[in-house]
């Protein structure tokens, strides 16, 4: 974990973001997989360990804005709790290492609450998204869980986005720890991408490098050959000579920060050449964005950029047509990019998504776009030194909408859907990189992962 002057400083920060009552921030409890006893992987919320730290299921952390004083609650370890499971500082001992005088039972968090609710105080929370703290929190503040995510508080959550948000350098060394694993991931399942092999012993390979990395994975790998399904997490295909293997992975590291990059190789080491034409374009789209990044510049326009450049080059192939400008700003391109350009990464890989996407990527002046693809846009606005986002521009041909947008007639007049048909089976491609916005521009995050049609063909020489 990181220094005790670190979360104090960080508690201090939020309580400028919030003007009066409590602050209620709810760690993560153990899930049961198929029985009680047998549990997933334990992940911390990510807001309570930035502002607590303590990487423990079972705890809360109460901040008393007015006054001053922070709580952790939790229970301490029984007897037999050490005998199956081992010893454990006492929560005592955990408060004092990130900075905070009181602790308590986590049956005394009940009472301060409603003791607090009875004096008419506020208690801001943040919008639960698991089952286990809804209940929670209906059993502790009354508010159902239907209720819950439009009664969270508003004040809490621009306060907790503003800072995290911002990494800090200490954050950059670890997304970067983080980064070294997934740079092995990565390589290997570009080695691996052999005619024969099935997607799952890769994706199989690539979960025990990010445990090895003293982690895991940053979300559940996206791997398949039928890259064209945008979040495609059926690994049951084998790897045929003329495929393109898409893969779209990350590590977590030990502290929890991610990593998201997406490669796609040829299977069998060369790419054919309308295979090289639409790998192209999109490294062209992902360079040229990465290299319009700065304070300042409004990321929606960078996905914008990237928009341009996709459906330029699908012009130059014969698939678009027209004015291409005007194609892009009515969602034209989208039948071949339906999605975003990218969004914030940190401790989540869709960094503070849980809060509301529109919080974190949109602002008074950004608003997010209803037109189908650019609505897919996570984050709209000017960026800032100290964001880490993600870059990823792709081009898919994904027969369903093909089909769909031709029956419908959509925009005929960009699209010429008798060569687009040309390309079902196709598949798609996606490349993606993490950046840091910097004083002036932008530093790529990790060891430079195979890119370039020849770095990637010469992977599996
Ligand atoms: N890497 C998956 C995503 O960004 O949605
Ligand atoms: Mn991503």
């Amino acid at each position: 974990m990181f220094s005790k002057e670190t979360y104090q400083n960080r508690r201090e920060q939020l309580k400028k973001h919030v003007k009066d009552g409590i602050i209620l921030l709810l760690g993560n409890v153990d899930v049961p997989m198929n029985y009680r006893s047998n549990t997933y992987k334990f992940r911390q919320d990510s807001t309570f360990l930035y502002f607590f730290g303590i990487d423990h299921q079972g705890m809360a952390g109460v901040m008393d804005l007015d006054s001053g004083k922070d709580i952790l609650f939790g229970n301490d370890v029984t007897l037999e709790d050490i005998i199956w499971m081992g010893p454990q500082p006492l929560v005592s001992e955990k408060a004092e290492r990130i900075g905070v005088q009181d602790s308590a039972p986590f049956s005394k968090l009940a009472g301060v609450l409603s003791d607090a609710m009875k004096a008419g105080r506020t208690i801001h929370f943040l919008p639960p998204y698991r089952a286990e703290n809804k209940i929670l929190l209906e059993e502790l503040l009354g508010i159902k869980p239907g209720e819950q995510a439009g009664r969270a508080s508003v004040e809490l959550i621009k306060g907790v986005v503003a800072l995290r948000s911002v990494k800090e350098d200490q954050e950059i060394i670890e997304i970067e720890k983080a980064a070294e694993t997934a740079w092995l991931m990565h390589t290997t399942a570009m080695k691996m991408a052999r005619p024969g092999i099935w997607e799952y012993e890769i994706s199989g390979k690539m979960e025990g490098i990010a445990a090895a990395g003293g982690g895991m994975h940053s979300f559940p790998i996206i791997l398949s050959i039928r890259g064209e399904t945008l979040h495609n997490h059926y690994h049951g295909n084998q790897l045929k000579k003329g495929d393109l293997l898409l893969v779209d992975a990350g590590a977590e590291n030990a502290m929890h920060y991610a990593t998201d990059h997406t490669r796609t190789s040829p299977v069998g080491g060369s790419f054919s050449p309308r295979q090289k034409d639409i790998y192209q374009i999109v490294l062209d789209a992902n360079v040229k964005a990465i290299e319009a990044i700065k304070p300042g510049v409004p990321f929606r326009d960078i996905h914008f950029l990237s928009a341009n450049i996709i459906g330029n080059g699908l012009k130059e192939l014969g698939l678009m047509k027209g004015d291409i400008a005007a194609a892009v700003e009515l969602g034209a391109h989208a039948l071949f990019m339906p999605h975003g350009l990218g969004h914030m990464m940190g401790m989540d890989v869709h960094d503070m998504e849980d809060l509301g996407e529109n919080y974190v990527g949109y602002d008074e002046e950004f608003k997010r776009s209803d037109i189908f693809g650019t609505a897919f846009l996570r984050l709209g606005r000017r960026l800032q030194k100290g964001f880490v986002l993600t870059v990823e521009p792709g081009i898919y041909f994904i027969p369903a909408l093909i089909e769909k947008w031709e029956a419908e007639g959509k925009f005929t007049e960009f699209i010429n859907y008798g060569k687009a048909k040309e390309y079902i089976g196709f598949g798609g491609v996606r490349l993606e990189d993490d950046i840091l916005v910097t004083d002036n521009g932008y530093r790529n995050l990790g060891k430079p992962i195979p890119k370039t049609i020849e770095e990637v063909e010469r992977m599996q020489e």
